[in-house]
């Protein structure tokens, strides 16, 4: 016998939401386990018609504090690379591929927890309504888990990153690292040459911007 499919948002979107309608309602989404563990549903924000949508992993503990996505210290890290690619935030929007924090307790801490693959399905219609109604000209997937929900499985960003790729979602697609990726680089050197990197992924996107 097929097994019931696992429950995701969609339930929980209005139809013919505007953003503002999308963002009320992803309040009381209750799809996964995570509501239980997040303090607060962290919706996507930024410009309403953005020509660029960043997509990251999850809010980490500062986003879920504030309800705001890239809020901590891989929001900052990513506001530097932007603006080193002759980008600007404020022109961008910015949102995660699961919305709600799932994080372990390491003493008084709480520890970021990879979203299952289960969690980043579940979530999912909430992205595809930011991508349908922003309808962004080029996005970005920061890191494995946002190239997982938005390119597939199968998608490795070690191999494949900073390359646009065939999608139907926008006329450019493209994966790179995640930001937290370099802050945990093992010394200054390896930082040094991963933020390089990034910024020259993130170039490609200020180039089709130039156009
Ligand atoms: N990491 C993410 O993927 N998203 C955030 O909003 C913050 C940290
Ligand atoms: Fe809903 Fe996403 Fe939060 Fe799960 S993580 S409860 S699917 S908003």
């Amino acid at each position: 016998m097929a097994r019931k499919p696992p429950d995701d948002a969609r339930r929980f979107v209005p139809p013919d939401a505007t953003l503002e309608d999308l963002a009320a309602a992803a309040k009381r989404c209750t799809a996964c386990p995570l509501h239980l563990t997040g303090t607060q549903t962290v919706f996507g924000a930024g410009a309403k018609r953005a020509r660029v949508m960043l997509v990251g992993e999850q809010p980490g503990d500062q986003e879920d504090r504030a309800g705001l996505p890239f809020v901590g210290p891989a929001g900052k890290l990513l506001d530097r690379a932007l603006a080193d690619a002759g980008l600007d935030r404020g022109e961008a929007y910015v949102t995660n591929a699961v919305k709600h924090f799932k994080w372990v307790p390491r003493g008084k801490r709480r520890i970021h927890s990879k979203p299952s693959a289960m969690e980043i399905q579940a979530c999912h219609p909430w992205l595809e309504e930011e991508i349908r109604v922003v309808g962004p000209e080029v996005i970005v997937c920061l890191g494995s888990t946002a190239a997982q929900a938005l390119l597939g499985k199968a998608f490795r960003v070690t191999k494949q990153r900073g390359a646009f790729v065939p999608s139907n979602l926008a006329p450019y697609v493209l994966a790179t690292v995640h930001p937290s990726a370099l802050l945990r680089a093992p010394d200054e050197a390896a930082r040094h040459a991963e933020y390089a990197r990034f910024v020259e992924d993130l170039k490609l996107v200020a180039r089709v911007l130039a156009r």
